[in-house]
Order: structure tokens, then C-alpha cells, then sequence
């Protein structure tokens, strides 16, 4: 069988840095291979070559998935981007990767909002299902937009304000309470204020701010109504970290995605930590998605307290935006 995977994880010095994703595949790989599949032919993306470029190479994803599950009837194909026909959704590359199998199983949720070939050319000329983790992940963020127990409390953050405004769109209109922090909450700001009636979107009432934009720059906090010119907010403030902690822990359901400020150093990682740490207290079904949010929980060994982490980025914002996902709709559904 072909299953298309999403191995797209970060490498550092050559070797995997993440393996969150490869370890997400394996119930489904291991139950093909206890079923009888008498190969697996695995294929993925990994970061955004142009050409064949030979830093993005698989081998150290296979290397680590040898690890995790050595069996001889699993082949992991190389970068699926090193072909231009992958991006293009072409149906010559899509038969290619067919050719010589029976089925194909699609556990890529992560890359399940591209129609590309691996994802939606090829499950027209094979058989095709869903793997375990792409139906899960499917259920749970699914879930969220369908009958979400109530209070239902969304938290977002991340610098990438134009990718989410769909999302908090939505989020707004289906969530009880939106908690946003991070650099998206300035320009929401703006936002909320010309249209109003926003009551559920809650945003900072004080910033730690930087004079510069480094990890050791001059720092202090202040009202989100009193940022000096020229400074830039890094971090949301203790009076807003409380506030946003006392939400979450009045929750049933939860869903974050985004970091509150510039989490990678350590003098602006604490609102991005108070959420991480209000989210896995919480008594309440919580998911967590997105690089950042999934990197927080795992540093602060709060992981297993959360009920679900999303392996998607991109395809989980798109989904909660209500988006229909390409790799998705392609499966049939009976
Ligand atoms: C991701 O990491 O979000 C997926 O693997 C998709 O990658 P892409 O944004 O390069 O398509």
C-alpha cells in the first residue's frame, strides 16, 4: 500500500529535532503491517524545496523512523517536493506513486489542506482511506466546531496575524470566550474596534514590552493603551495572564493554538507558559495545535495532561475555519 505520512519535522545538524509526527504514524503503520500489508510504501513532504536540495533530504526521517519501527516491509520514499509534479497535484507524478500498489491510506493530516498529488490526485486511482491519526485528528478538531461542551474557551497567538484572521472569525462566532495574545491581538485591536460587537474576543490589557527586538533588550510592562513608540510588546502582561488563566480554568472545552510572545526567550515566555500551564489544569476537554503551543506543553512536561495535540498547523486552522480540506474530501466517505 501507498500511505502518504507527514514527516514534514524539524531537523537540527542533520538529525530529527521533533519526532512528534513520525511517532503520530506509527498505530497507523503498525496495524497495516499486523493486518498482512506486504509493503508500505511511505511518502511525505518535507519543508519547501525548490529542486532537488539535498538538506532537505528524507534520510534522517528514515534514520529515526528505523528506530521507532524497523520492519523490511516499510520503504520511505524521498522528499515528494523534489518532484515539481507533487505542489502541481499532477496526475502523471500521482499515477507514479500508485503504480504497483493496492490501496492508499492518507495519515497526513497535517498536510491534508494542500491538493497536491499525494494527497488528492492519487486517491482518485487508488482505493482510499483514512489512517488512524487523519480520522482522529478529523474527530477532535471536528469536534470542536460541532457540539463543543460549553463554556467553550478558544486561546490564539502567533505573529502570523493574516493566516488567522479566518480562524478567529470563526473561533468568534462558535466559542463562548476568544482569548488572543501575541502579535495578532495589536492588529485585532484595530480590527475589533472599527466593526465592535465583539464581547467573546478578549484581548491584552497590559504588554511586556522591548525597546529592541532581542532577547536581552530593555523591558518593562504597561497597559496595552500605553506602549511607547518605537517599543515593541513581546509578551502579554501578568494582570493579562491571570485574567486569561481564570477563563481557561472555567472551561469545558479548550482549544489553543499560539504563542503569547516571543516564547523562545526565556523574559517573554511567561504568558505563553501561563497558558500552557492554565490549559493542562484545566478540567476540561482540551486540544492543543501548532508548533509553538505543542513545543510549550512539551517543555513544561505538561503534554500528557492535555487530551489531544493536533500534528496540524495550517490544515487544523484551516479546519476550524470550516474550511473544506482537499486531502480530505478526496477520501471517499462510505
Ligand atoms: C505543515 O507543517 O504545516 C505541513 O506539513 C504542511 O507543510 P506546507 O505548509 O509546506 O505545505
Amino acid at each position: 500500500m501507498l500511505v502518504r505520512v507527514d514527516f514534514n519535522v524539524p531537523l537540527e545538524n542533520g538529525e530529527v529535532a521533533d519526532d512528534t509526527r513520525i511517532r503520530a504514524a506509527l498505530p497507523t503503520l503498525e496495524l497495516l503491517l499486523e493486518r498482512g500489508a506486504s509493503e508500505a510504501v511511505l511518502a511525505s513532504h518535507l519543508g519547501r524545496p525548490k529542486g532537488e536540495d539535498p538538506s532537505l533530504s528524507l534520510e534522517p526521517v528514515r534514520r529515526r523512523l528505523r528506530q521507532l519501527l524497523d520492519d523490511t516491509r516499510l520503504r520511505l520514499l524521498e522528499n515528494l517536493r523534489f518532484n515539481p509534479g507533487e505542489t502541481a497535484n499532477d496526475v502523471g507524478f500521482a499515477r507514479d506513486l500508485a503504480d504497483d500498489c493496492d490501496l492508499y491510506v492518507n495519515d497526513a493530516f497535517g498536510a491534508a489542506h494542500r491538493a497536491h498529488a499525494s494527497t488528492e490526485a492519487v486517491a482518485h486511482l487508488l482505493p482510499a482511506y483514512a489512517g488512524l491519526l487523519l480520522e482522529r485528528e478529523l474527530e477532535e478538531l471536528g469536534g470542536l466546531l460541532e457540539t463543543p461542551a460549553r463554556p467553550f474557551v478558544a486561546v490564539l497567538g502567533g505573529a502570523k496575524v493574516e493566516d488567522k484572521i479566518g480562524v478567529v472569525e470563526s473561533l468568534a462566532a462558535r466559542a463562548d470566550t476568544l482569548l488572543v495574545g501575541g502579535k495578532m491581538a495589536e492588529e485585532l485591536r484595530q480590527r475589533v474596534g472599527e466593526n465592535g460587537n465583539h464581547s467573546q474576543i478578549v484581548l491584552p490589557t497590559d504588554v511586556v514590552v522591548a525597546a529592541a527586538f532581542e532577547a536581552d533588550a530593555e523591558a518593562k510592562v504597561v497597559s496595552s493603551e500605553g506602549v511607547p513608540d518605537g517599543w515593541l510588546g513581546l509578551d502579554i502582561g501578568p494582570q493579562t495572564r491571570t485574567a486569561f488563566a481564570e477563563r481557561i480554568a472555567d472551561a469545558r472545552t479548550v482549544f489553543w493554538n499560539g504563542p503569547m510572545g516571543v516564547f523562545e526567550w526565556p523574559r517573554f515566555a511567561e504568558g505563553t507558559k501561563a497558558v500552557a500551564v492554565a490549559v493542562a489544569g484545566a478540567d476540561a476537554h482540551t486540544v492543543v495545535g501548532g508548533g509553538d503551543s505543542v513545543r510549550a506543553v512539551e517543555e513544561l512536561g505538561v503534554a500528557d495532561r492535555i487530551d489531544w495535540i493536533s500534528t496540524g498547523g495550517g490544515a487544523a486552522l484551516e479546519l476550524l475555519e470550516g474550511k473544506e480540506l482537499p486531502g480530505v474530501a478526496a477520501i471517499p466517505q462510505d
